[in-house]
C-alpha cells in the first residue's frame, strides 16, 4: 500500500484551513503511523479477495447477489486507487487492531465519512466483512462451536446490516455500527442463547463485599464520588443537585473498612455510616477485575428461565474456550435496568423479574433514556406512542416531572454457579 501523507486527505476533505480542518487532521492522524504498511504486514489483500468476501456473506446468511458486486468494487478500488486503499488500511487497523477508549462513540469514523461521502457505507461494510476468515481461524483454534459463531453473526450482525442496507437502498453499514459489530467479527462477542457476552474488566465504581459467615453481600462506592440526594451520580442524565450533593468517603482503619455510604441492590447509593470487619467481609468484585459484560438483544421476550440458562452457559463457555479469563461477575450498564421500572411495570413483567435478580448500582447514565421506549418519532408527549404498558407508564412519569435513568447490574459468577438465578439473592441478603 502506498504510504500517503495524512495531509493529502486533510486537504481533499476540508480544503479551507481552520478549526474544522484541524479537527479532521487530528482525528485522521490518530494512529496514522501505526497503520502504515499493515496491508502488506498482515496480507490484507487475501482478506478482501472476492472469495473471502463470498465466504463471509454465505457464513453470515447474507445474499451474495445483493452484496458481492458492491464489495468486489471496493476491493478493486483498494487495489487501484492509492488514496482509497490507504484509507481502507487505516480504517481496518482502527477496527481490528486498536482498542478505543469509548466503544460507543462513532466520532472516530466521521473523518472517513467526510472523505468518502455516499460510498462510506460500502467501505465500512467491506472493512467489517474482511475479518471473517480471521474469525474462522480464531474460533477453530479455540474449538468454539461453529453453531455459536453462526448464531452470533446471523442474529447480531446480519440483521443490522440488512436494516442499514434497506435504509440506504444499497449495501451499507452505518458508521455507528462499525465498532460494536467489528467485535463480533473479531471473536470478542458471542450470543449464547437469550443474551450476548463480551469479556471486559469491571468498570463499576464500587467494591462488592461478601460476608464469609452469613453470605450477605454489600456494595461500597469508591471514595470521592459525588451523589445526588436520590442516590444517583450528580450530573447523571444532565441533572445536578447543588443543594443536596454529597461525597462518598471510604477509608481503612486497621482491619475495618469505614464508609459514609453503601449501595443498595435497588440501584442507589445511601448516605449511611457503615463499618465492615475485613476479616469477615471479603472483597469479591473490585474495579478492573475480570468480568463478562452481557447485553440484551431485543426481538423476543426476556424470558426468565432462558436468561438463567444463558448466564450459566456463559460461564461454562468462557471457562472452556477462554481459559485465560477467570470472570468474577457478569454485569452490564443499561437503560433496561433503570430501577424506576419496578414501580412502572407489574411485578410479573420480565423486566422487573430480571432486575430483581441482580445487584443494581448507579451509573453515569445519559439524558433522554425515554427514546429507548418511546422512539424519537414524536413531537410532544401528547403524540408519543402509547401501545405498550411501559410506554404509557413512562409518559405518565415524564408528565409528573420524572426522568428516565439507567443502572448497572451485577451477578457474581460464584452465585450463578451455585444457582442464585430465581432466588433474588441480593435484595434478600444485602445490607450493612
Ligand atoms: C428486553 C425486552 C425484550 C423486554 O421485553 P419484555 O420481555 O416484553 O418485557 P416485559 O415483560 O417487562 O414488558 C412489560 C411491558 O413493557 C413493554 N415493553 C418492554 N420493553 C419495551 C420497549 N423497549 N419499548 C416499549 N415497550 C416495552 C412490553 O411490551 C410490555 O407491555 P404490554 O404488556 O403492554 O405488552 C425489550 O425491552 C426489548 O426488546 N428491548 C430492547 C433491547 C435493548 O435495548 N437492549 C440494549 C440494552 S443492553
Amino acid at each position: 500500500m502506498t504510504r500517503i501523507d495524512v495531509e493529502e486527505y486533510v486537504r481533499q476533505a476540508v480544503p479551507k484551513p481552520g478549526e474544522e480542518q484541524d479537527r479532521f487532521r487530528e482525528a485522521l492522524g490518530n494512529k496514522w503511523k501505526a497503520s502504515a504498511g499493515l496491508f502488506e504486514r498482515e496480507n490484507l489483500g487475501r482478506l478482501i479477495s472476492p472469495d473471502a468476501i463470498r465466504r463471509a456473506l454465505v457464513g453470515m446468511r447474507l445474499e451474495p447477489a445483493e452484496y458481492a458486486p458492491a464489495m468486489e468494487a471496493i476491493t478493486r478500488r483498494v487495489a487501484e486507487d492509492p488514496m482509497f486503499g490507504r484509507l481502507w488500511e487505516h480504517c481496518w487497523y482502527l477496527a481490528y487492531r486498536f482498542e478505543p477508549l469509548d466503544r460507543w462513540s462513532a466520532e472516530r469514523w466521521q473523518p472517513f465519512e467526510r472523505f468518502l461521502g455516499e460510498d462510506a457505507g460500502e467501505f465500512f461494510l467491506s472493512v467489517l466483512l474482511s475479518h471473517y476468515d480471521c474469525l474462522m481461524e480464531f474460533v477453530k483454534a479455540r474449538s468454539i462451536p461453529i453453531e455459536v459463531v453462526e448464531a452470533t453473526l446471523v442474529a447480531q450482525v446480519s440483521e443490522r446490516l440488512r436494516k442499514d442496507t434497506a435504509r440506504a437502498g444499497r449495501p451499507c453499514l452505518g458508521s455507528s455500527g462499525l465498532t460494536w459489530l467489528s467485535y463480533h467479527l473479531a471473536g470478542k462477542v458471542f450470543r449464547l442463547g437469550r443474551l450476548v457476552y463480551t469479556p471486559r474488566p469491571f468498570e463499576g465504581k464500587l467494591t462488592l463485599y461478601r460476608n464469609r459467615e452469613s453470605g450477605e453481600t454489600i456494595a461500597v462506592p469508591t471514595s470521592g464520588l459525588k451523589f445526588r440526594r436520590d442516590g444517583q451520580f450528580d450530573g447523571a442524565g444532565g441533572r445536578s443537585d447543588p443543594e443536596g450533593v454529597w461525597t462518598s468517603r471510604i477509608r481503612q482503619d486497621g482491619n475495618t473498612l469505614v464508609s459514609n455510604a453503601w449501595i443498595s441492590p435497588h440501584g442507589c447509593a445511601r448516605q449511611e455510616d457503615i463499618r465492615l470487619d475485613l476479616t469477615v467481609w471479603e472483597a469479591v468484585l473490585e474495579p478492573g477485575d475480570q468480568t463478562i459484560e452481557f447485553h440484551i438483544p431485543g426481538g423476543e421476550p426476556l424470558d426468565q428461565a432462558a436468561c438463567g440458562e444463558s448466564f450459566r452457559w456463559s460461564l461454562k463457555f468462557f471457562a472452556r474456550h477462554f481459559p485465560e479469563i477467570t470472570p468474577r461477575a457478569i454485569h452490564v450498564g443499561t437503560w433496561l435496568l433503570d430501577p424506576q421500572l419496578q414501580d412502572m411495570l407489574p411485578a410479573t413483567s420480565n423486566l422487573v423479574r430480571f432486575q430483581r435478580e441482580m445487584y443494581l448500582y448507579p451509573v453515569d447514565y445519559g439524558a433522554g433514556g425515554e427514546r429507548h421506549i418511546l422512539g424519537s418519532d414524536y413531537n410532544s408527549l401528547d403524540d408519543a406512542p402509547q401501545r405498550t404498558a411501559l410506554q404509557r407508564s413512562v409518559i405518565r412519569h415524564l408528565r409528573a416531572g420524572g426522568h428516565m435513568m439507567g443502572a448497572g447490574g451485577i451477578l457474581l459468577a460464584d452465585d450463578v454457579v451455585s444457582g442464585c438465578w430465581g432466588t433474588q439473592r441480593y435484595i434478600n441478603t444485602a445490607g450493612p
